[in-house]
């Protein structure tokens, strides 16, 4: 029996690959690679030492999809597969809603033509929008403010609908809050193409050279000190969450949600000093304006996680920073480089 990971080449996937092939998974992994690298499922297979299948295809090819299904014996899928970026989504929103929400149909069609009914889904707290309450706890009413936050809401009732049609689903929404980090030992990470338009990516990116400055959006919200507050989660913590949810799929009712977060906030000039530290550089930056659609303060309410999953977060702020750091300085450019090498011998 195999776990079937969708997006594994990606950031959250591959370290989720990892995790789940130490703890004894087999697994199957289906990416198009339209936002990482082949070299990502490479250093997954030398980190474990272990070989896995991996389909170079979109999900949205109903035809191939089913051929992975009808090869593999699945028991359960991971599904990280999707477009996450949120101003991009706000200009080409039809491109977000096609691929999100018609990659997700397939994928649960196809499901349930081969029987299988343990799905694990991506979602976001982005899904809260803005929230009235602070620490967000899963009954909060959702909002989503953009293109790609709507998606996510989309499939997820899409998803409730499927789950209370079927009694034999078994479905986990992970609503993530902002992973961060990398592997420890800094051969996997996030490896954003073009400008980041997350934080911690851009930080790591001033850090080593390769932009002069972080513009930090906004210091006057009401928070610490002014900049902006969220919740961020080291994705290797992240990646077991997914174990965990993953081992109590059949023991839940047919749906559940879970936030994913540490429960704890810092700010931009907070995680731009923990970055120095963890680097020993110098992070230079300046106070921008608010970005557009942006909150000031946001974090989890991980009780539920934390009781239901008896899963907890391990890797604080420092760790964060650290392993960011490390995976950056070994790979300046990413995973290119290495490409770029292995098409020159
Ligand atoms: P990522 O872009 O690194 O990984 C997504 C992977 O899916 C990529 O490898 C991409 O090539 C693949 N993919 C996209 N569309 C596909 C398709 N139609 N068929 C096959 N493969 C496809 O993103 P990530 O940061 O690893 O995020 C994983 C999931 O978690 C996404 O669904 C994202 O929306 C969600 N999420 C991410 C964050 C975050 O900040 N990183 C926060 C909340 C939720
Ligand atoms: C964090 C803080 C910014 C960049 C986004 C998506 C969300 C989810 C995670 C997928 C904020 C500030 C940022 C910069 C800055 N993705 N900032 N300068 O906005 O919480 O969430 O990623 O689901 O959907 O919206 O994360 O990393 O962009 O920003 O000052 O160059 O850093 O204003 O306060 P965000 P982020």
């Amino acid at each position: 029996m195999a776990i079937l990971v969708t997006g594994g080449a990606g950031y959250i996937g591959s370290h989720t690959c990892v995790e789940l092939i130490q703890a004894g998974y087999d697994i199957v992994v289906v990416d198009n690679l339209c936002n990482s690298h082949k070299e990502a499922i490479h250093r997954v297979s030398e980190l474990t030492n272990q070989s896995f299948t991996t389909y170079h295809i979109d999900l949205m090819d109903r035809e191939l999809l089913e051929l992975v299904f009808a090869k593999h014996d699945i028991e359960a899928v991971i599904h990280f597969a999707g477009l996450k970026a949120v101003g991009e989504s706000v200009e080409r929103p039809m491109k977000y809603y096609r691929q999100n929400l018609y990659s997700t149909i397939v994928l649960c069609e196809v499901m349930e033509k081969f029987g299988v009914y343990q799905l694990i889904f991506s979602s976001s707290a982005t899904v809260y929008g803005i929230p009235k309450q602070m620490p967000i706890d899963e009954d909060a009413p959702l909002g989503a403010i953009n293109p790609y936050g709507r998606t996510k809401q989309m499939i997820e009732q899409m998803l409730q609908d499927l789950a209370h049609a079927n009694p034999h689903w078994r479905i986990s929404l992970l609503r993530y809050f902002n992973p961060v980090g990398a592997h420890e030992s800094g051969r996997i990470g996030e490896d954003p193409g073009g400008v980041p338009n997350n934080l911690l990516p851009f930080i790591a990116q001033v850090a080593i050279g390769r932009r002069k400055e972080v513009a930090v959006f906004g210091n006057d919200y009401d928070t610490i000190d002014g900049t902006g507050v969220r919740d961020y989660i080291h994705v290797v913590d992240l990646a077991l969450g997914h174990l965990k949810a993953l081992s109590k799929l059949s023991e839940s009712s047919n749906l559940q949600v879970y936030n994913l977060g540490t429960g704890r906030g810092y700010s931009v000039l907070e995680m731009i000093a923990a970055y120095e530290k963890a680097s020993g550089r110098k992070i230079p930056y300046r106070i921008a304006s608010r970005r557009p659609g942006d909150i000031g303060l946001c974090y989890a309410n991980t009780a539920k996680a934390n009781a239901e999953l008896g899963w907890r977060t391990e890797r604080g702020i420092d760790e964060m920073c650290r392993d960011s750091w490390r995976w950056q300085s070994m790979n300046p450019n990413g995973y290119k480089q290495e490409e770029v090498f292995a098409e020159q011998v």
